[in-house]
């Protein structure tokens, strides 16, 4: 796990960060809409304060690119920088943490996709999240797009930990209702696949179930106001609870999905698990069913004397309330999915690392029958 720097105004201790790791030149990584808010520009300054140089790199988009990437890493070598800084949203840093593979193990990123296939030490990663949503920040994960192949690539490599995780609360009341509600349930769908994955040991166990709990929480009144620092606050925490919970037990079918569809359709990746996750539950149910009962408690669901598929149906009752009270999307077709990709994004899906870990086997006919039921 990396060293996390938690409160109000520790993105100024980016630059301290890079300093303490050895740094003297470093690459920031980011996007329009994060330099646009100004948190780009105060980490580049909190760099230039700690006595280091400075590249900046904001070609990311939403769904980032193995070409993204290596422009990326392009820049790092090109400008001789010996350090990465990511501040964004989980796009922001997966870019980061994928640059940083190419820039010191060269390649391309397509021979990194799946487990435990780098090589070489990484340069030192600072990440400042801009969400509480994709656990980067924490997690050996990074989820890049390759167009030729119209795939989403799973790289995970303990290598891909931050050496310095930066959470600072403040970021993310600049964060859109929209964003936040999205970002929100990518966490829940986090902790909840973590928590029913057969990775999971009683160390993840802690995370996701406090992730759980905080989600169920606080991620109503954080989407419902920008002012509600509290709840931004908890949510901040639920995402790292959650992210060192998957970064540790892996995911399941949720995500395997959903890194399938956005391989073909440019949708957020968290609104894709909000459509998926009850669906998925459903399927899972009878495969862990003490754990979906914890589930519906961790909840907030009174499951005294019922059974473990009665409480299930309440988890799964309560992530569609969930889903519907913070305006999520509610169908795939309702977020412009074709019905035609089912055949293709079932079969991919089955190829993603975080199939893996699914508490249920799951076949490519099961798949899509999962996606017609959230057509
Ligand atoms: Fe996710």
């Amino acid at each position: 796990m990396p060293e996390v720097i938690f409160g109000k105004g520790s993105i100024d201790q980016a630059g301290d960060g890079c300093a303490r790791l050895g740094a003297q030149r470093v690459l920031v990584v980011s996007d329009d809409g994060v330099q646009a808010a100004g948190w780009t520009e105060r980490v580049m300054e909190s760099c230039l304060s700690a006595g280091l140089s400075v590249s900046l790199f904001t070609g990311v988009s939403i769904n980032p690119t193995s070409e993204e990437v290596e422009a990326c890493a392009g820049q790092y070598i090109h400008d001789s920088c010996d350090a990465v800084v990511g501040v964004g949203g989980g796009s922001v840093l997966d870019v980061a943490k994928a640059a940083a593979i190419l820039a010191t193990n060269g390649g391309h990123i397509r021979d990194y996709e799946g487990i435990d296939h780098i090589h070489r030490p990484l340069p030192p990663l600072v990440m400042v999240t801009t969400t509480a949503g994709s656990g980067s920040d924490v997690s050996q994960f990074a989820i890049i797009l390759d167009p030729e192949r119209k795939k989403k690539m799973t790289i995970v490599s303990k290598s891909l930990v931050p050496d310095i995780s930066i959470v600072d609360p403040a970021v993310l009341s600049t964060k859109s209702a929209r964003l936040t509600a999205s970002t929100g349930l990518d966490v829940l769908t986090h902790a909840i696949e973590s928590y029913v994955s057969i990775a999971s040991t009683p160390l993840t166990d802690v995370h996701a179930k406090s992730s759980i709990q905080l989600c169920a929480k606080y991620l109503r009144e954080s989407v419902a106001s920008a002012d509600n620092q509290y709840a931004k606050e908890q949510m901040a925490i639920a995402s790292l609870h959650a992210g060192l919970a998957f970064s540790n037990a892996i995911l399941g079918a949720v995500h395997a999905i959903a890194h399938s569809i956005g391989g073909h359709y440019p949708f957020l990746h968290g609104d894709i698990n909000a459509v998926m996750l009850p669906h998925v539950m459903k399927f899972n149910a009878s495969a862990a069913p003490g754990r979906f009962k914890d589930i519906a408690h961790l909840l907030g669901e009174n499951t005294d004397g019922l059974s473990s598929s009665e409480a299930s149906d309440l988890a799964i009752a309560h992530v569609e309330r969930l889903a519907v009270d913070i305006g999520a999307p509610l169908t795939l077709t309702g977020m412009g999915f074709k019905e035609e990709s089912i055949p293709i994004i079932s079969e991919i899906s089955l190829e993603d690392a975080c199939m893996i870990t699914n508490p249920r086997m799951i076949t490519a006919d099961e798949v899509a029958a999962l996606l017609y039921q959230a057509l």
